[in-house]
């Protein structure tokens, strides 16, 4: 089964899969990217067209479908932040047995995620809430990451580096 990643945005998902899965030479597929290749739009784009529902949907249709590719058996995947707002995908991730839960505080997600970066770039939930929102979106999903994981990693003292050997310890 692959190696998943999750938590919140700004966590670092992406950075360590990328790390873990060149130490184990395995292939990495961020799930964000992995969505806007498909649809051949941004995530921004697809939030403004269709909203996050939409988002969501294509979330789950991809989730689905990397966790049944064959070639993917062994590779790290890292999820987007919210991919455990929607049932099925916690459902998805329960199945699973190597869901890594990265844990850090509010404000090192926020330092990151609030920090200037051009339109296209930044996220659309960080567009459009404040920063009270985006804590109290944190704080309830929580519990939603707690019940997909199978391991909870506090990486708040850790660079990428040392989350992904951390994890290797784990496999
Ligand atoms: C989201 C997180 C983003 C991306 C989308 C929605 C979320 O991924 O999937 O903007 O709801 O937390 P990252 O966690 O990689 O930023």
């Amino acid at each position: 089964m692959p190696i998943i990643l999750t938590g919140f945005m700004g966590v670092g998902k992406t950075t360590v899969g990328r790390t873990l899965a060149e130490d184990l030479a395995v292939p990495f597929v961020d799930m964000d990217t992995y969505i806007e290749e498909q649809e051949g739009k941004s995530i921004s784009d697809i939030f403004a067209e269709g909203g996050e529902s939409l988002f969501r949907q294509i979330e789950l249709g991809v989730l689905k479908k990397l966790l049944q590719n064959p070639e993917l058996e062994n590779a790290v995947i890292s999820t987007g932040g919210g991919v455990v707002e929607t049932a099925e995908c916690r459902q998805l991730l329960k199945d699973q047995d190597q869901v890594f839960y990265m844990q850090d505080v509010f404000e090192t997600s926020w330092r990151r995620i609030s920090r200037h970066n051009p339109a296209k770039a930044q996220r659309p939930l960080v567009k459009v809430n404040t920063r009270k929102d985006m804590l109290a979106k944190y704080n309830r999903r929580i519990p939603l990451y707690l019940e997909s994981a199978t391991h909870t990693l506090d990486v708040q003292q850790s660079n990428a580096y040392q989350t992904a050997k951390t994890i290797q310890r784990y496999l």
